[in-house]
């Protein structure tokens, strides 16, 4: 995988993968006060990744090469960790997530600047897109952690 677009890609497409699965696991896994926006919350959070980890898997494939595509491959690619199943506060899964974001943010400006660099248009307005939905999603976790 020599082009550095599909090898951020691809790396990226692994961080959704374990975004994924976390907010699945604190979709069932959260108990308290906050059940009831967390949960329903999350629920969109994971419906959007779901149709977004589509779109950059056929982006690498558009471009000619082949998306890692076994969980073994997400684990070992993921900078992203996962979290076990246990009971969880609404305030401590929104921290969580709200941190995983951040750090997927930051990277996604890295594949941005990768993407226009190589001159791929269409990679970078991929990433500008999902850069614009985990900014705004970070605001709305920022906001419902004020007390
Ligand atoms: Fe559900």
């Amino acid at each position: 995988m020599s082009n550095p677009v599909v090898k951020y890609l691809d790396g990226y497409l692994a961080n959704l993968h374990v975004l994924y699965a976390k907010a699945h696991n604190y979709h069932w896994n959260v108990e308290g006060k906050q059940f009831f926006t967390v949960h329903a919350k999350l629920e969109e959070v994971y419906e959007h990744i779901a149709d977004e980890i589509d779109e950059v898997a056929e982006r690498i494939l558009i471009i000619g090469e082949r998306p890692s595509s076994s969980l073994a491959a997400y684990l070992k690619l993921a900078t992203l960790k996962e979290a076990d199943a246990e009971c969880i506060t609404g305030e401590a899964a929104v921290k969580s997530l709200l941190s995983d974001i951040e750090e997927l943010n930051a990277s996604l400006k890295t594949g941005i600047k990768v993407a226009q660099d190589a001159g791929d248009e269409v990679s970078a307005d991929m990433l500008i897109g999902a850069l614009a939905h985990y900014e705004k999603l970070a605001w709305m976790f920022r906001v419902h952690l004020k007390a």
